[in-house]
């Protein structure tokens, strides 16, 4: 079993639905109310976590109470939390996510997730070993995201890259990655599947949403459907997809493989509310898709 070490960001989600999105000068009334733990790192990391995987966290939280909940719901997960970095003086990242007709749309204060810095990625990686898996998104500062990209790479790891949310300047950082999991937006910022496939050399999955996935590995190219489930709240799949896949490439199963389970994962995360709140086990993929 490989483990896995991620950097990334670590939210607290600020939840409303809505009917629209207001206009300019609008006043909209939204229902649903709630406040979830979220954040692309920090959901990737309980993802994985709740798959079975060893995880090992490098981020930055706020001196405020929502970043001693964030450090505390990530122990409570099993995630090593050694190299989250509470600073003083900042605020823990913050979304405000509104939901409208299942979709979310979300604006993202990054707070604290801007402090880490590449120091904190010297300290995080000096454990790691090769083999190990490295994962990543791009809520942080992209030269810090860059720099771990290329020392993840240099020390032999298989290293991972969500481009979310989407930077065209992180075409650079291509070069350092094993496998790229971007969304259909994602993929259009970053020049269109062609231009990304000329661009990009190793294996690549194109989340499809409720179409599925698109993998490219040595074998070939292929879209996969995924399973069809009554859709409550998107937030958090894709994160859910990398997740999940990453703790199955740490459990030694092949690309193909991880996956088909980790779409089985993000269908699920679909049925439930909230970011966290809505990422299954594994015990409860399961339990529902017993094909799995
Ligand atoms: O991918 C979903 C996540 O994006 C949310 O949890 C929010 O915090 C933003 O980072």
């Amino acid at each position: 079993m490989k483990n896995i070490y991620l950097l990334g960001s670590m939210n607290t989600d600020l939840v409303m639905r809505a009917p629209y999105l207001p206009a300019a000068g609008e006043t909209l009334a939204g229902d649903g109310f709630f406040c979830a733990r979220g954040g692309k790192g920090a959901n990737q990391a309980v993802a994985a976590a709740r798959s079975g995987a060893k995880v090992f966290m490098c981020g930055c939280v706020g001196g405020d109470a929502f970043g001693k909940e964030t450090l505390s719901a990530l122990q409570r997960e099993g995630v090593d939390v050694t190299n989250v970095r509470t600073v003083k003086d900042a605020s823990t990242g913050t979304a405000m996510i509104l939901l409208i007709e299942g979709n979310n749309r979300i604006l993202l204060d990054r707070g604290a997730n801007g402090c880490v810095t590449k120091e904190d990625i010297d300290l995080f990686l000096k454990n790691a070993r090769q083999g190990d898996l490295f994962l990543t998104q791009l809520e942080n500062p992209l030269e810090v995201v860059a720099y771990a990209l290329q020392k993840a790479k240099e020390r032999g790891m298989y290293v991972i890259l969500n481009p979310a949310p989407a930077d065209r300047a992180a075409l650079s950082c291509l070069k350092y990655c094993d496998l790229l999991i971007p969304n259909e937006t994602e993929t259009e910022i970053l020049g269109g599947t062609e231009t990304l496939s000329q661009a990009f050399w190793g294996e690549l999955i194109v989340t499809l949403g409720e179409k599925g996935y698109l993998l490219r590995d040595g074998e070939g190219e292929r879209i996969y459907p995924c399973e069809k489930v009554k859709v409550v709240d998107t937030t958090a799949a894709g994160d859910t997809f990398c997740g999940a896949l990453a703790a199955r490439l740490a459990a030694g199963r092949n690309t193909r493989e991880a996956a088909r389970y980790a779409s089985l994962a993000a269908s699920l995360a679909c049925t439930k509310k909230g970011a966290q709140p809505s990422i299954p086990t594994e015990r409860e993929v399961a339990a529902f898709f017993p094909q799995a």
